[in-house]
């Protein structure tokens, strides 16, 4: 018996093949030559941060023109939306076990962005100190102007990156804990951060880290039904804001993320979102 073929199952066919084409094309079709990564242009780039939910970006610059009142009231909105999204909510998490018999931890946030994990750490842990690390000098200014607002200045200091190994950093304390979440993804120098960062990271002391999957890469190739270089790839995971794009996503998977933690040992491993993995490695001692 022949079945009629409606026009609304006819389109929904059409379109089934139409991703099956791409979905292998993806696979076929080279990415072409990537960009070379440039540190001035991220700098520049990053002065867009992601809002809680991740798209909409904050322009740190802009907030300076906000009352304190002002930026403090978007900041607590986008940190009651972080509460609730649910990589974030991995992450608060297992950052405050990581530090909850510690009278007074020690934190880095590095690439932090408007801070909200730096910030949600104070909230959890009253002894915590957070220090604020950024490429981008107005992210940590707005993040400065937030702590100054929320009374938190004694328990906060503030770092602004130039080199874009990290290789300026100079601290006259050791960590607790790091935290660098939705960052190392970001730089092709990821294994000479985690290198430059180690020295002030206590023996068994803990660095947490959310990266960008395969998963994550695979949908956005099957979206535009070709391979993607790190260059092409970076245009896609974040907004274009004013002609620019992000200049570089790279992604991970449990045996990678390993290899950037020469020295340490992988103490958890979760997959919050089919697109992020949040790994936390304990630093051995005498490395
Ligand atoms: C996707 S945002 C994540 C921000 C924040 N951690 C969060 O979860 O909201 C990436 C951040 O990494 C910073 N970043 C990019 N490359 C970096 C690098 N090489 N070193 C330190 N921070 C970097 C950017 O300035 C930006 O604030």
């Amino acid at each position: 018996m022949q079945r009629n073929v409606t026009g609304m199952q006819g389109s929904k066919i059409c379109s089934h093949i139409y991703r099956r084409i791409r979905s292998i094309a993806s696979q076929i079709i080279p990415a072409g030559t990537a960009e070379p990564y440039n540190f001035k242009r991220a700098q520049e780039y990053w002065l867009n941060v992601p809002r809680a939910q991740g798209g909409n970006p904050f322009n740190t610059h802009e907030l300076m023109h906000l009352s304190d009142d002002s930026l403090v009231q978007e900041f607590d909105k986008e940190m009651e939306i972080s509460r609730r999204k649910e990589e974030r909510k991995v992450g608060f998490a297992l950052a405050a076990e990581s530090i909850a018999d510690i009278e007074a931890p020690k934190v880095m946030d590095y690439g932090c962005g408007m801070g909200y994990y730096g910030f949600e750490i104070m909230a959890r842990h009253h002894g915590a100190q957070v220090t604020f690390v950024d490429i981008n000098e107005a992210n940590v200014s707005a993040i400065k102007r937030i702590a100054e607002a929320k009374n938190l200045t004694s328990r906060v200091s503030y770092i602004y990156i130039r080199d874009e190994q990290a290789r300026d950093l100079s601290f006259n304390i050791y960590f607790d804990l790091i935290v660098s979440m939705g960052v190392l993804h970001h730089t092709p120098y990821a294994h000479q951060i985690v290198r430059n960062l180690t020295p002030f990271l206590k023996d068994g002391g803990i660095f947490l880290v959310m990266l960008y999957n395969k998963t994550y890469l695979r949908q956005m190739e099957s979206a535009v039904g070709r391979r993607l270089s790190v260059s092409s790839f970076g245009a896609m995971t974040d907004p274009v804001i004013s002609g620019l794009t992000n200049p570089y996503s790279e992604p991970y998977d449990d045996a990678k993320a390993k290899r950037l933690f020469q020295g340490y040992k992988l103490i958890s491993a979760e997959y919050p979102d089919p697109c992020y993995n949040t790994y936390r490695f304990r630093k051995l001692n005498r490395i």
